[in-house]
């Protein structure tokens, strides 16, 4: 499916959002890409070489011109997926956190020992994962050795940037019988196993493919895995996710299991760095926020799971402002869709219902709370740049010497829900259009370091046509 890289230039508008709350858009713009998929230069129409660039591309015979109504965007980060619940999307949603664990979630993922089983559902999410545009994804996986090795294989095959964790979960309090880690050692001797083994990887020389250490959340790890975990990051120079104060039992859970809240509990236990990445964080207070920010970890905000699980919205607006990194994440299947657009409209939504309260029995004065919302322009933030601070990795936005990861978006692509209407939309309007009206059908290709890795061609013909 993957086509050969080589030095290309793509002529298009670009949208990007390199600032949070900001957006650019540059019509007639030249993003040239080298060999090792990275941005070589961004030329927009005004700059004094635009012309000569565009010459210069077209008789070496690698410009790409997109079509009319179509938009280059960087690709979307998911900060938080977990792959083996793929099969659950939309469904079991109305279950409390605790029960949908123990009665739908822990029975799904324990079908994991069948490798077999696993390759048809990884296989299948992470192609639709690339198909709505997903360049970058953070994936948790199950307990099982061969399962999360063939997660980590498909996403290189099929060219996509992860992370890939080994949950970790021995506790027999919390974790059933027939699925869990059958001590600390097997949870931390798993997890180092599968570090290695997608460090050394045929064909993830550039580390496309990473690993990611993963306790599932403290209610379900020991003393000892969560110290040891946080021992082993250090050592091997990994990333860390986790599930922090997501909903009102977990962060009651740890409240009283260990005196502290998780995020305090998380930096206890050496698991709060500047490579960490907390699920939800919905309950975090004044001094977690310190915490995290001193630590320089971020947050992968997962709205519309939220919306089911969490029993509140996640304080975004007061986390940002204490230096917090945020991102997005879909937490499928907890979030019922695979798209990052459905993300940044939740995003949008709940920080609303945050911002005015959500109960008319209250006066308005005391319904919500102030200055809590955000717009489409911090939601494509969240999804793109902010997502690529977080991991620390060079994408999220069209800059020289970061990865080209990017999508093509049609808005005249069969099936598109954006109406543009040249006479009335700016471009400003027409980037907020698709934020919140696109679908996967708008997506017509996708790039990863450089690799167009989904692709109909249909905004991006090989062959140079009309200017
Ligand atoms: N906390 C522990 N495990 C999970 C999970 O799979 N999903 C969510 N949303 N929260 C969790
Ligand atoms: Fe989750």
């Amino acid at each position: 499916m993957t086509e050969r890289r080589g030095a290309f230039a793509v002529r298009a508008t670009l949208m990007h959002a390199p600032h949070f709350g900001s957006v650019e858009v540059a019509s007639d713009a030249l993003v040239e890409v080298a060999e090792d998929g990275s941005i070589a230069a961004v030329t927009t129409a005004d700059a004094a070489d635009h012309g000569q660039r565009l010459e210069a591309a077209r008789s070496a015979g690698i410009l790409q011109t997109m079509s009319p109504g179509c938009y280059l965007l960087p690709g979307f980060i998911d900060l938080h997926i977990h792959a083996p619940q793929w099969p659950q999307l939309g469904k079991a949603l109305h279950l409390p956190l605790s029960d949908w664990l123990a009665k739908n979630t822990f029975p799904l993922e324990a079908r994991y020992a069948d490798t077999a089983f696993a390759h048809r559902v990884y296989s299948s999410l992470v192609n639709t994962l690339i198909a709505n545009g997903t360049t970058t994804a953070v994936y948790f996986g199950t307990v099982h050795g061969e399962a999360n090795q063939a997660l980590a294989e498909i996403c290189l095959e099929r060219g996509q940037r992860a992370f890939v964790g080994k949950v970790a979960m021995d506790d027999p309090d919390q974790c059933p019988d027939y699925y869990r880690d059958a001590s600390a050692a097997d949870a931390i001797d798993g997890t180092a196993r599968l570090i290695e083994h997608i460090r050394a990887l045929g064909g993830n020389d550039t580390g496309l493919v990473k690993p990611i250490v993963t306790p599932r959340f403290i209610p379900s790890c020991s003393d000892e895995v969560l110290s040891e975990l946080g021992r082993l990051a250090r050592s091997t120079g990994s990333h860390i996710q986790t599930h922090c104060s997501e909903s009102d039992w977990e962060h009651d859970f740890v409240l009283q299991r260990l005196g502290k809240s998780d995020a305090h509990a998380l930096r206890d236990f050496g698991l709060l760095t500047r490579h960490t990445v907390l699920a939800h964080s919905n309950f975090i207070s004044a001094q977690d926020c310190t915490a995290i920010a001193g630590a320089g970890a971020g947050v992968a905000h997962c709205p519309l799971s939220n919306f089911y699980f969490a029993n509140s919205v996640f304080p975004l607006r007061a986390a940002l402002e204490k230096g917090v990194r945020v991102g997005l994440g879909t937490d499928i299947s907890g979030g019922p869709s695979a798209s990052m657009f459905d993300s940044c409209r939740s995003a949008i939504a709940a920080s609303r219902a945050l911002e005015d309260g959500v109960d008319p029995m209250r006066p308005a004065d005391e319904r919500g709370t102030e200055d809590s919302r955000i717009d489409f322009r911090h939601a494509f933030w969240l999804a793109t740049t902010g997502g690529a601070e977080v991991l620390d990795i060079p994408a999220g936005r069209f800059a020289p010497g970061l990865q080209f990861d990017a999508i093509a978006l049609d808005t005249r692509a069969a099936g598109s829900n954006v109406g543009v209407w040249e006479d009335l939309d700016s471009e400003e309007d027409i980037l907020q259009k698709i934020v919140y009206g696109a679908t996967r059908d708008c997506i017509t290709d996708v790039w990863i370091a450089g690799r167009r890795v989904h692709g109909s061609e249909t905004c991006a013909p090989q062959a140079s046509h009309k200017d």
